[in-house]
């Protein structure tokens, strides 16, 4: 018990010392007037989860579940099916069940406000995950926790980065946007759409939404590539589109990677593999292994030490010169 404990502690150090904090945050503790996490040997939490329709979700719930586990948590698990509606009565069902702690991932950025502030109204402290709600209708340190979670803005950025040097600034662009009004899609847009604005060589011709999903992913490229078969690039907010759109490439009877490059985020194994193949050309990681940290975040909550408001995950990029050698450990 006592090793165990203290593995937990030292654990649990390495992994708040491996998330950068936002400069200039301020640690916030339960004094603040957040709710309290009052310090217990074992929880009941829960985890509302977006959807379940792709690698990087299934990966994110099975980290989340694996560390409820080995801390001997009870975890309650929601997957809202893609409904923002849904996901708002999963957070007042959790809230109904009397759990200490709700993880919540937030489907999009304004619809998910009401369950954030029905939590903190029955005073269960909430730690967005991955997505954010819209900061100024809830903030964190007041509304909720912390958010931990990656910086989309930088993605996207990056994404545009490699771009501008892999085409020497001329590109005709489609764009595959993430699920309407969800935090990453809009700031991975932003990212993107600053650095292309800077380079006049660059222009995006299409932007569409293909909801994360692989399958409306190849749909939406299709149509995309019919009404701009000029273009020469194909910029996906995940992995899982860009899969699409590799397969609506070839269905056009292009190459892709050579007659159109593709450039996306995530980091799972299919878009690892499909840099191997020479297919895509770069993924900027986004990794969704967020069980360690965010438990780590509650335990320190409740302990009433400073948690900072932000908590940017420290993300990969891969391309040709490492996909080979992080597939194996990719999702
Ligand atoms: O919020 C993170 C994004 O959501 C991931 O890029 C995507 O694959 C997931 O559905």
């Amino acid at each position: 018990m006592v090793s165990t404990l203290r593995f937990s502690m030292t654990r649990r150090a390495m992994l708040l010392a491996s998330v950068a904090i936002a400069a200039g945050s301020v640690g916030i503790a339960h004094a603040d007037g957040l709710p309290p996490l009052k310090p217990k040997a074992t929880y009941k939490v829960g985890f509302a989860q977006t959807e379940s329709n792709n690698p990087w979700r299934l990966a994110q719930t099975a980290s989340m579940q694996e560390e409820a586990k080995k801390l001997g948590w009870q975890l309650v698990y929601t997957d809202a099916a893609g409904s923002a509606a849904k996901q708002v009565a999963d957070v007042n069902s959790m809230i109904a069940q009397g759990v200490d702690a709700i993880f919540l991932s937030p489907r999009e950025e304004k619809p998910l406000i009401p369950a954030v502030m029905a939590a903190k109204k029955a005073g269960i402290p909430v730690f967005l995950i991955d997505r954010n709600v819209d900061a100024t209708l809830a903030k964190p340190g007041v509304d909720y926790v912390t958010f931990i979670g990656s910086d989309f803005v930088l993605e996207g950025k990056q994404a545009g980065e490699w771009l501008v040097k892999a085409t020497g600034g001329k590109a005709i662009i489609l764009e595959l946007e993430g699920s309407t009004g969800s935090s990453p899609a809009n700031d991975r847009k932003k990212g993107f759409d600053d650095i292309i604005a800077a380079n006049p060589g660059m222009k995006i011709v299409a932007s569409q939404t293909g909801d994360f999903a692989r399958d409306k992913g190849r749909q939406v490229a299709e149509s995309l590539l019919q009404a701009h078969p000029e273009a020469t690039v194909i910029y996906a907010h995940n992995d899982e589109m860009a899969i699409g759109a590799i397969a609506a490439i070839e269905a056009a009877g292009k190459k892709p990677g050579k007659d159109i490059l593709i450039v996306s985020i995530d980091g799972e194994k299919d878009g690892l593999q499909a840099i191997i193949d020479g297919k895509m050309g770069a993924t900027v990681e986004c990794n969704p292994r967020f069980g360690p940290a965010a438990y780590a975040a509650a335990i320190a909550y409740s302990k009433g030490e400073k948690i900072p408001p932000t908590m940017v995950n420290k993300d990969n990029f891969y391309d040709m010169s490492n996909a080979a050698a992080s597939i194996a450990t990719s999702y």
